[in-house]
């Protein structure tokens, strides 16, 4: 059978690359799996850049077909940052609650129509012939005056989503990834994959 390679130390998000991608007649594996331990540098200026590198990078090292993903927050209200910047948000350093805490200072006081924000997932895959192509889902969303929910991870608990009437950190794994940014740029790529391999 063969194989594909998605390029990140995330268990979860392995786990939903798998179960997304399990009809498909290919077998996935994590980098680890893979045998591979190197550090990527995501320097990129956009998410599209840095999952291609990502997934360029280890198509390079291995020949094989590599998926590698980018992803973030982007609140209108700041220029959409942070953005590329989602994981370093407040130092390197910071703790979750910190990166959240650091948003909802910003916009101390600003009204929830402009409170307007969105998680975007770039998935890109590297083919060992030289074709790139990538694929993109988003998720629209208000940042919430307070963090709710325990599930989920990074922005989740100030995330909230008017059609659910609840922060992404308040919806069960399977709802969310029914209806995130990741789970539509998977669905995306799945599709992509299937004319091609
Ligand atoms: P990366 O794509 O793993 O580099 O993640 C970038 C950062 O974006 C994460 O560290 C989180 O802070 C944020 N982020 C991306 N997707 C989500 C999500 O589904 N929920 C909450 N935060 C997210």
């Amino acid at each position: 059978m063969k194989s594909l390679i998605f390029a990140t130390k995330n268990q979860g998000k392995i786990k939903e690359i798998k179960e997304i991608l399990k009809d498909l007649p290919i077998q996935v594996q994590s980098l680890e799996e893979a045998g591979i331990d190197i550090e990527i540098e995501e320097d990129g200026m956009t998410f599209e850049a840095n999952a291609i590198k990502k997934a360029k990078t280890i198509m390079e090292i291995t020949g094989n077909l590599v998926l590698a993903d980018d992803s973030g927050l982007e609140v209108d209200y700041l220029d959409k940052k942070p953005g590329v910047y989602s994981a370093r948000f407040g130092g390197p350093s910071a703790t979750d609650e910190e990166k959240n805490q650091k948003i909802l200072n910003l916009l101390q006081g600003v009204a929830e129509e402009k409170r307007t924000a969105r998680f975007v997932c770039v998935i890109a895959a590297a083919f060992p012939r030289g074709e790139v192509i990538t694929t993109r889902g988003t998720i629209e969303g208000i940042i919430a005056e307070k963090p709710s929910g325990e599930n989920g991870f990074g922005y989740d608990p100030i995330f909230y989503v008017p059609a659910y009437q609840c922060t992404t950190a308040e919806m069960v794994p399977e709802q969310k990834n029914a209806i995130s940014h990741r789970g539509k740029a998977l669905q995306e790529m799945k599709q992509q994959l299937e004319q091609r391999i």
